[in-house]
């Protein structure tokens, strides 16, 4: 017989007293899902918190990546994931296609001495440990400029890998040249590269989208995640991370009106506050929508009958250089 959501939660909540289990949800997830979660945040805030947690297993209700990262930080964590639910983002680079990327930027005359790489976090744990052994760095929404204004200072090249919305977004905010691999344009003349990868769900969002709200309802804010494209993210009032997106909102006159280009589980939760999607579709993330609550229910059982399913391991070099790259991130 089909459990309800509601019989499902309870036999959640009733199996995470009975073992050492942290449940950690992307704001992306499905509502029923989210409701579960011990730590809830954006990339920067869930790999934080869930390094700081001590409980023994993490069950991850997000994408690949963001499990991979909790597991590289807190190596002796078990991570768990509940599908597997890959970023369509990070799987644009694997490590074959970066290192064609350094041998592409040689081809044109920038050494890899003077390439300083960049990974934004959507993107595996094979990528962020290339990008540590070449002495590079992550970085999330959150904090995408901050680390590339420090990463400035070492006067080299940025290589920014996999979104080149974000690349160019940090770019175009700092007054600095961009350019994407393969556009034709010489990478000498930018100071950031960025490979050619972007987030299908956040290129939903269009110019005529914000047009139709502003149009509907003058004065409203539109507020964007920087994975959408540099025409939105020009044309918007707030570009920030899902967490700051979330705390513009809060803090705006509750008659205030507001259209937001990021998933749509994140902005539906805030409906109430005069909140639309921005987008002519509906604007899901298909792999954070991939965990139900069944899943999450299967998974915490297996793991209490001794048998956990879909745990995360990751070969000692990767974890290594990968945890380098991410703690250069934390460390700033
Ligand atoms: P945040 O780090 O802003 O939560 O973004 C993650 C993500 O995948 C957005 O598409
Ligand atoms: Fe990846 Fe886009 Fe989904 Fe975020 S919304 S997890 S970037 S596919």
């Amino acid at each position: 017989m089909q459990l309800s959501t509601a019989e499902l939660q309870k036999k959640i909540q009733d199996i995470k007293k009975r073992i050492d289990v942290t449940v950690v949800a992307h704001f992306y997830q499905r509502d029923e899902v989210f409701e579960m979660g011990d730590i809830t945040g954006d990339s920067l805030e869930l790999a934080k918190k869930t390094r700081d947690d001590d409980a023994e297993f993490v069950v991850f209700c997000g994408v690949g990546f963001m499990g991979e990262s909790v597991k590289v930080l807190s190596p002796n964590k078990r991570v768990v994931m509940p599908k597997l639910a890959c970023c369509s983002m990070a799987k644009m680079i694997d490590g074959l296609y970066y290192d064609e990327s350094i041998k592409t930027l040689e081809k044109a005359g920038i050494e890899a001495d003077d390439i300083l790489p960049i990974t934004y976090i959507n993107s595996s744990a094979e990528v962020k440990a290339k990008v540590g052994k070449m002495g590079g760095l992550v970085c999330t929404s959150s904090n995408a400029k901050a680390i590339i204004t420090d990463a400035l200072k070492q006067g080299k090249k940025i290589l920014f890998v996999p979104d080149r919305c974000l690349g160019q977004n940090i770019a175009n905010q700092m007054g600095l040249n961009s350019c994407v691999i393969g556009d034709g344009s010489d990478p000498k003349e930018a100071d950031i590269i960025c490979y050619d990868g972007f987030c299908s769900v956040h290129q939903l969002f269009s110019l005529d989208d914000i047009e139709f709200y502003r149009k509907k309802y003058p004065g409203i804010d539109i507020i964007v995640h920087p994975e959408c494209d540099p025409a939105i993210c020009d044309a918007a009032d707030f570009v920030g991370s899902t967490s700051q997106i979330i705390k513009y909102i809060k803090e705006l006159p509750e008659d205030k009106k507001v259209a937001v280009g990021t998933e749509f589980n994140l902005v539906n939760r805030l409906r109430e506050k005069n909140t639309y999607v921005l987008s002519s579709t509906k604007p899901e993330c298909p792999t954070m929508n991939e965990t139900t609550l069944q899943d999450l229910y299967e998974t915490l059982k297996a793991i209490e009958d001794g048998e956990p399913i879909g745990e995360i391991f990751l070969d000692e070099d990767t974890k290594k250089w990968a945890s380098i790259a991410l703690e250069r991130m934390m460390a700033l």
